[in-house]
């Protein structure tokens, strides 16, 4: 047993919603973990007695749950700022090349390392990953989380229409996820989500296989993109001209529920929305990527008024940091474009205990009530000078702000997995080499 002392905050329901209630802060608090869970959480003085003989790390900072990135794809870590392109020019310049390279355990291996240790260098505890087709780039991902001991769910993407090399067969692809799923189950804290990548590189049969599995495995997620990019939803029109909209296409194929996790909606029609809401589905928000790829911008308004679940995603290689925190900062910048305020709480909550609702894990982690899994960080208002200047005496709420606007890897000043201080292995930069920068 083990307890830390500092302040403390989390956000357990969505405040839009739940009021400030919704709120936890102790300005002096204690966290108690027992074997990697919460036993507790409260003010100092209301817990020090009861908990009088555990040892007490005191910590400088504001202990928040470990971050949740709804979505990211590690195999485009390296691919990063790659420039000029909107979405499926980008995919096949830059992304496509980049992922056939995953045909390659030994490079499946590197970069899964290193995208998981920079998950935890930015706080990040739990995370939605995209793989590649190649059912080995799964295998790379799990085993490196399991070594870490971190919260990833992931798949073997889906994709029997698109370039060579990057390609399986409504067989293969169903053998593979089968065999995965299979080989996973119930391993470390890993989940499996069925990925088809999206509606254009997928077949008919495929998609209905995809759903298929999804209802075969109660326990699985089902992940993919919906309505990014206007081109992509003119594209997916045209082939389901009778669909309604873009999600009603996965609906036929029984892929909407309250398992199901759908990167973007940056143009989402009412019908789709209120659909969504009704299945329980949830929509990963990914700010910074949808800005990159001009895509558009994220109408949370038009979510709220439907009550759709949200979490953020990074969306790493569209995405332009893998900083959850930074990407509230950039959230909030959307919202504005879009005449609406995103409360910084509230922006908490969709990083923490909302991205862990999407995921189908929030009775787990995000919110440290006594009985979840003690994945936590320590966030930093000193970390830089102008951080620093810009928190002096500052409210919660403003502390709160600033850390995401101003904040990213170095406003996370450490980050624990169950407990357990991690610590990251620094890289030094020439050692990675020119190969495993792809
Ligand atoms: N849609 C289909 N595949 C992808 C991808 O890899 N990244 C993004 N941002 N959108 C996609
Ligand atoms: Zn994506």
């Amino acid at each position: 047993m083990k307890a830390f002392r500092g302040e403390i905050l989390s956000v357990l329901e969505d405040p839009a919603a739940a009021g400030p209630e919704a709120i936890r802060h102790f300005e002096d608090g204690l966290l108690v973990v027992a074997d990697g869970l919460v036993l507790a959480c409260g003010a100092y003085a209301e817990l020090a007695q009861r908990f009088a003989d555990v040892p007490v790390e005191r910590v400088q900072g504001l202990i928040v749950p470990g971050l949740v990135d709804a979505h990211v794809h590690y195999p485009q870590i390296g691919c990063i700022a790659s420039h000029g392109e909107q979405l499926m020019q980008w995919l096949e310049r830059h992304i496509f090349p980049a992922e056939q390279a995953f045909a390659d355990r030994g490079h499946a291996d590197e970069v899964a390392g290193f995208f998981l240790d920079e998950l935890l260098r930015h706080g990040t505890t739990s995370a939605l990953v995209f793989a590649t087709v190649h059912a080995a780039s799964v295998d790379a991902l799990f085993e490196a989380a399991l070594r870490r001991d971190m919260r990833i769910v992931s798949g073997k993407v889906l994709m029997d229409r698109g370039p060579d090399g990057l390609c399986d067969t409504v067989a293969s692809g169903r053998a593979d996820t089968e065999a995965l799923i299979a080989r996973w189950r119930g391993r470390g804290r890993l989940g499996y989500a069925v990925t088809p990548r999206f509606v254009p590189t997928s077949s008919d049969e495929q998609l209905a296989d995809a759903g298929a599995m999804l209802a075969a495995h109660p326990d699985v997620l089902m992940h993919t993109h919906l309505s990014e990019n206007r081109g992509e939803i003119a594209f997916v029109a045209e082939r389901f001209p009778a669909a309604p909209d873009y999600l009603d296409v996965y609906d036929r194929f029984g892929m909407v529920g309250p398992r199901s996790v759908f990167a973007h909606c940056v143009h989402m029609d009412d019908r789709a929305l209120s659909r969504m809401a009704e299945a329980g589905a949830g929509i990963a928000f990914c700010p910074t990527s949808n800005m990159f790829l001009g895509s558009g911008l994220f109408d949370l308004a038009q979510a709220d008024r439907h009550g759709v679940r949200i979490g953020i995603g990074t969306d790493i290689g569209a995405g332009t940091s893998l900083s959850v925190l930074h990407t509230l900062g950039e959230a909030y910048r959307t919202c504005q474009l879009r005449g609406a305020s995103l409360d910084p709480f509230r922006a908490l909550y969709f990083a923490t205990a909302g991205g862990a609702r999407v995921m189908g894990i929030a009775d787990r982690v995000g919110s440290l009530l006594p009985g979840q899994e003690a994945d936590f960080i320590l966030l930093d208002a000193n970390a830089t000078p102008l951080l620093a200047r810009r928190c002096a005496g500052a409210s919660l709420h403003d502390r709160l702000f600033a850390l995401q606007v101003l904040g990213g890897d170095r406003a996370v000043a450490a980050t624990f997995l169950r407990g357990r201080r991690v610590s990251v292995p620094s890289r030094s930069v020439s050692r990675l080499g020119l190969d495993a920068r792809r």
